[in-house]
């Protein structure tokens, strides 16, 4: 071999050697590992559902206080397969709800066959205890006997539990808004601001608010016709956020 060829592989290897420095160098920046958990955490967010990608949910009385019985009216079509609202109707697959409103958990309806679970519960339908009742039956009475799967909207939930408090033959005054809107999880124990708020929240507002209150005279659900409506209550959370 003369000088020359040895110049010119001199100059092939080099290449060579720069070629694969560069794919190293390069494959270095540009590969990232798919990380284990994907998304950045957010610092103080608690209480999310995960999955779910929902908000945190505010106390039950911030929906209540804005909650519309004539839209409740429509929700509760959902349940008339299984439950009357009116007054002195029958018990169906579940039991005659007229007048549930702060009545004792699971011994309202005479003649019902309640579960354990729920005649044992112990405890009066509150406010809050019919909407995490409504979120998820079988979360806040393991083993009930309503195979509901929950309304996953909580102003969903409020409508339908201010049209349950409309029927009755004394309504009650509704919640109202917790004073100052606390922060994302505002139910929080700790914070004394916000346990003081939560605490004035659970104080029905006196006198005649009740009077502001558009109380729904006409059922307009129709027991009993909506079966169809009921096919599929599991899909329920997801269609009803997106008929929005
Ligand atoms: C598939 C039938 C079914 C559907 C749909 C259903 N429920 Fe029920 N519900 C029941 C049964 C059964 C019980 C009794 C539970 C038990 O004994 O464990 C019950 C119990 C209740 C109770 C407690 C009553 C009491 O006397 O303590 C309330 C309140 C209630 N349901 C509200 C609703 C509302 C509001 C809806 C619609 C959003 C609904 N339910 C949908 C079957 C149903």
């Amino acid at each position: 071999m003369d000088n020359r060829s040895n110049t010119i592989a001199g100059w092939v290897l080099g290449a060579g050697i720069v070629a694969l420095g560069v794919t190293i160098v390069t494959g270095e920046m540009f590969h990232a590992e798919r990380p284990e958990k994907m998304g950045y955490p957010v610092e103080g967010v608690t209480g999310v559902e995960t999955g779910g990608g929902a908000e945190a949910e505010k106390p039950a009385a911030f929906y209540l206080a804005s909650a519309d019985p004539a839209k409740g009216a429509e929700t509760f079509k959902k349940c008339t397969a299984c439950h009357n609202a009116d007054k002195g109707g029958p018990n169906l697959v579940g039991p005659n709800i007229y007048g549930i409103v702060d009545q004792p958990i699971g011994k309202h309806a005479a003649g019902f066959a309640y579960s354990p679970a729920i005649s044992g519960k112990g405890g009066s339908w509150t406010w809050d205890n019919l909407f995490a009742w409504l979120k998820s039956p079988s979360s806040f009475a393991t083993g009930t006997k309503m195979t509901f799967a929950g309304l996953s909207n909580p102003q969903d939930r409020a409508n339908v539990i201010a049209f349950l408090n409309s029927k009755s033959d004394a309504p009650k005054p509704m919640p109202a808004a917790p004073a100052a809107a606390p922060a994302a999880g505002g139910a929080a124990a700790g914070g004394t601001t916000n346990a003081a708020a939560a605490a004035e929240a659970k104080q029905p507002p006196q006198g005649d608010k009740a009077k502001d209150q558009p109380i729904l005279t006409e059922n307009k659900a129709t027991p009993g016709k909506n079966v169809k409506d009921m096919a599929a209550p599991s899909v329920d959370g997801r269609a009803s956020q997106t008929k929005k």
